[in-house]
Parts: C-alpha cells; sequence; structure tokens
C-alpha cells in the first residue's frame, strides 16, 4: 500500500503545533506496519537547511504555477521516512513563520501557497504524475493540503482515493472568491456543493467535500463537529457526510516522549522510581527561579495562547489560588494581549509564577517532567498531545471535557480510582467557577500522597504509542480503497 502524507509542517524540521508532530509519527508507524508512506511538504528555508542531503527527484512545468516547480528527495531525520519537499523559492523561501509574516500577518500570498502543496499533491495521486511512484492513497491534513481532493476530483482517472484529516475545524482557509479560476479550480465548484463557504473559497471546506473519506483525530471531536458551534458553520456538510467521518485518536511518539529515555531531560525516571521527577521539579524551579521547594504543588502550562485553550481563564482566578502553597510555570506564545497578562502575573507574583513566552522544546520537556500538575482547560481540543504526554511523564493534568481530552484522560473521581483507571481531572464548564473547583479538586488530591502515587501509576503505565492508531488508518485505508 502507497501512501503519499501531504503536510504544512513536519517534527523535526518545522512545528508550529501538534500537526507536526503527527505528521513525523504517523507515517513512521505506518512505515512500521509495511506502508510505503511518502511525506509532501514545503521546501521553507528550515526545512532546506536541515537537509544537506536532498536530491532532484523531478522538475515540473505544468503544473498551473508559473516557471519551473522542483520536487526534492530526502530523507526526515530520526525515523528516515522519505520526503518530497517542493523547491518553489518564490513561495516558500522567506523568512518568517511558515503561515504568517514577522509582523503576526497573514502572508498574502497564502492562497496560492498551499493552492500549490495541494496541487503537487494532487498531481502525484493523479495519472499524470511524473513519478515512477503512484500512491493509492492520499492523505491531507488540515485546510493547507484541503485543495488536493478538488484537483484530484477534477482530473482524469485513475487518480489516488482522497482522505482529509481534520486537526483543527477553527482554521479553514477562507480567501476571495475571484480566485476561483486562478487556483485552477472550475467555476462550477464555486457554489455551496462545492469550495464556497459564506461567501468565500473555503480550503477545508473543499477538502471535506470532494474527499473520498474525512478523519478527524480523536472520536468526540468527530462527533463534536457535526453540530454547532464546532462545526464552524461546517456541521450540516460533516453531518451529511457521518458515513464518511471516522474519529481516530492521535498516539504520542515514544522516542521523543518517554521520561526513561527523554534526552532533553537533566534526569530520567520511570514508573518505578520517580526520584528522577522531584530532581527535574527543583532544576525547574532553580531555572525559573521559583522557590526550590520539592513539597508545593507545581502547576505546568505548555500551550499556543489562543481563545481555544481557554487560559484566558487563568488569571482571574490567580490571585485566589496562589493563596494556596502553589507555584505555576507557563510556556507558550499567541495572543499578543494574552502574552502580556501571564508577563504581569508573573511580575506580580515572582516567587509563585514564571512565564515564558516563545518556543522551546528543551523547556517543554522539563515541564512535563517537571511539574506536579498538568493545565489544559482547553474551550475545544480536537485531539491534544499535552494531556497524554503529561500521563507518560506522571504530571496528571487537568482537563475541560472536549474532544480529545475526554478520549484520553480519565477523570479521578472516587470509582475511578478505585477501580484503578483515574488519570487526571476533568471538568465540564469553560468558566472561571469550573476550572478554579477543578484545580482545588487536584490540589486536595496531590495531599493525599497514596491517591497522588496511585493516580500518577495509571497515567504512567497508559499505553499512547501510535502503533494502535496507524493499524485503524491502515484498516480505514483498506475499507475506502474498497469503495471508491
Ligand atoms: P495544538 O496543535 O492545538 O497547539 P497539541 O496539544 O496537539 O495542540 O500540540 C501542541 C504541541 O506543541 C505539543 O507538542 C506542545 O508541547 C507543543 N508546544 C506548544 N507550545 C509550545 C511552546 N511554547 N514551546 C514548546 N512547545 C510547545
Ligand atoms: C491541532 C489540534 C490539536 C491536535 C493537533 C494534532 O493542532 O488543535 O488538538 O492534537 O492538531 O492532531
Amino acid at each position: 500500500l502507497k501512501v503519499l502524507f501531504v503536510t504544512p509542517e513536519v517534527t523535526p524540521l518545522l512545528k508550529t503545533g501538534g500537526l507536526a508532530d503527527v505528521s513525523a509519527a504517523l507515517p513512521a508507524a505506518l512505515r512500521e506496519l509495511g506502508v510505503d508512506v511518502r511525506i509532501l511538504l514545503p521546501g521553507y528555508p528550515k526545512v532546506m537547511d536541515a537537509l544537506p542531503d536532498k536530491r532532484l527527484a523531478v522538475s515540473m512545468t505544468h503544473t498551473g504555477f508559473h516557471g519551473e516547480v522542483r520536487l526534492l528527495e530526502a530523507e526526515l531525520p530520526g525515523s528516515g521516512v522519505p520526503l518530497l519537499i517542493i523547491d518553489y523559492p518564490q513561495f516558500y523561501e522567506r523568512d518568517g513563520g511558515p503561515y504568517i509574516d514577522h509582523n503576526g500577518h497573514d502572508w498574502v500570498d497564502n492562497a496560492q501557497r498551499f493552492a500549490l502543496l495541494s496541487k503537487v499533491g494532487a498531481i502525484l495521486g493523479s495519472s499524470a504524475s511524473p513519478l515512477d511512484w503512484r500512491p493509492d492513497i492520499v492523505q491531507c491534513n488540515d485546510w493547507q493540503s484541503g485543495l488536493t481532493p478538488a484537483y484530484l476530483h477534477f482530473s482524469p482517472p485513475p487518480s489516488a482515493a482522497t482522505v482529509m484529516t481534520i486537526h483543527n475545524m477553527a482554521f479553514q482557509g477562507c480567501f476571495p472568491p475571484l480566485l476561483t479560476t486562478a487556483l485552477g479550480l472550475p467555476p462550477s465548484s464555486y457554489g455551496i456543493n462545492g469550495v464556497e463557504y459564506y461567501g468565500q473559497i473555503s480550503f477545508l471546506k473543499a477538502g471535506l467535500y470532494y474527499a473520498n473519506h474525512i478523519t478527524t483525530v480523536s472520536p468526540t471531536y468527530a462527533e463534536e463537529i457535526q453540530e454547532e458551534p464546532l462545526g464552524f458553520g461546517m456541521q450540516g456538510l460533516l453531518a451529511q457526510r457521518y458515513l464518511d467521518l471516522t474519529g481516530i485518536v492521535n498516539g504520542i511518539d515514544g522516542h521523543e516522549w518517554n521520561p526513561a529515555t527523554d534526552k532533553l531531560l537533566p534526569h530520567n525516571y520511570s514508573v518505578d522510581d520517580l526520584s528522577g521527577k522531584a530532581a527535574n521539579k527543583r532544576a525547574l524551579q532553580h531555572k525559573l527561579g521559583l522557590e526550590e521547594n520539592p513539597d508545593i504543588p507545581l502547576l505546568g502550562v505548555i500551550s499556543r495562547l489562543t481563545y481555544q485553550k481557554g487560559l484566558d481563564l487563568l488569571p482571574a482566578i490567580a490571585p485566589a489560588l496562589l493563596e494556596h502553597p502553589v507555584q505555576i510555570v507557563i510556556l507558550g506564545s499567541g495572543e499578543a494581549a494574552l502574552e502580556e497578562e501571564f508577563i504581569a502575573l508573573a511580575q506580580a507574583y515572582p516567587d509563585q509564577i514564571a512565564a515564558v513566552i516563545g518556543f522551546n522544546e528543551g523547556l517543554s520537556h522539563l515541564i512535563e517532567a517537571g511539574a506536579d500538575i498538568f493545565l489544559m482547560p482547553s474551550r475545544f481540543e480536537p485531539c491534544g498531545l499535552n494531556q497524554m504526554y503529561s500521563q507518560c511523564y506522571g504530571t496528571p493534568p487537568i482537563v475541560h471535557a472536549t474532544g480529545g481530552l475526554v478520549d484520553t484522560v480519565v477523570d479521578a473521581t472516587p470509582e475511578n480510582i478505585a477501580n484503578g483507571t483515574a488519570t487526571g481531572f476533568v471538568f465540564r464548564h469553560t468558566t472561571v467557577n469550573g476550572l478554579q473547583d477543578c484545580i482545588e479538586r487536584a490540589l486536595d488530591a496531590y495531599g493525599d500522597k497514596d491517591r497522588w502515587h496511585k493516580i500518577q501509576y495509571n497515567g504512567m503505565s497508559r499505553d499512547f504509542s501510535w502503533n494502535r492508531s496507524a493499524e485503524e488508518y491502515l484498516a480505514l485505508y483498506g475499507a475506502v480503497l474498497q469503495r471508491v
């Protein structure tokens, strides 16, 4: 079975969120199951610079985009999964993020930049492919590759079957309808039965409408997006296609995220001996200038700072919360107002709160290991990775009952503690009170060492490996190929 995995980001080359981790780990896990999988992504400077051994695979001149589009071959560092990189400097060779410039504005030509990614994915999956390798399945990820199913739908058969994977419905890739023909879409596709979404072209809608199958990254989120508000206006289409919609929960990369072998930690540890965890806590407190006290419960946050993540609730409860002996460590970046709020909080309570604004892989591992409790009050969360990392690291998470958080965290109710399944703390309402009560409940459990160790043990003993999820994808690909 051959699979082309089209993605705008992949760890360790370029990461803005969980999609990059999934784009590295899922193809690697599929490969272990015998799937011949290749990853297609844009040649941003970070990608080009990290891969000195890349080779020209093919040069294309009939893509619908101006001039020559070169396709390079390389291997993903770590797993060795084959990469296909689009070398098109006009679109990708620029400083700044993959989607936004230095000022935080979307690149003005994002429609064209990700139409090209989508188009190359479609060409490789079509009968016109210039490679002697033709995928059976093209798996697209988020809006950036959403036009691939549309292009393939309108290209002459035979072509690969398409699976559109939603990592986040909140990002829809909307652009002016005037671009329809410039992007190589037939004018007839601009309509409710096509790429149109509230008077614009939506790349995500295109993927959801034209793909042979749709997946998303947890079963609960697959249900939630068939209704308002989490369907973001596409709930009707998704509900109509519910037979073609599957939720498969993400796994985590056990090479990167295992406290016993994690190379980014000063001290390794395992479920049998947590002394290394205490040493990491001391290292974290030291590094961030907090009192080096093993007994004060330390709450950790690692997050994009956006409305989705619900962290705007934290400043409101901080004064009351900080009357307890508690420390809070926040690592994140995103909305400027939230960044400023956390910096101000850290200045107001320097002994109890540390805020680090930015993206820092090493510190994120130290927080997972050094914190006692992980905080993830997301308003919605398609899957979420940190709540799984934190369970493996003996850092029970506090989560809102939504999406993948429901599917991966078991609430520490007396019943679940008694039956040995509790791994964290789940709350129902993303309100100040909802979060505050749940934190109090976690602090209470933390104070009871026996209870706490049971919750830690349950989380650390769980299997979040990709293997099981990859098997589900494999079974799904088989079913899709039978149907098309
Ligand atoms: P999302 O993709 O919505 O941001 P996920 O939980 O799926 O949420 O994945 C987020 C990933 O990004 C995790 O691996 C997390 O550790 C990482 N991450 C987020 N913010 C930062 C940061 N500031 N520094 C380091 N890693 C971060
Ligand atoms: C998105 C979601 C997150 C998910 C990740 C990987 O960024 O917000 O919940 O874990 O994609 O699928």
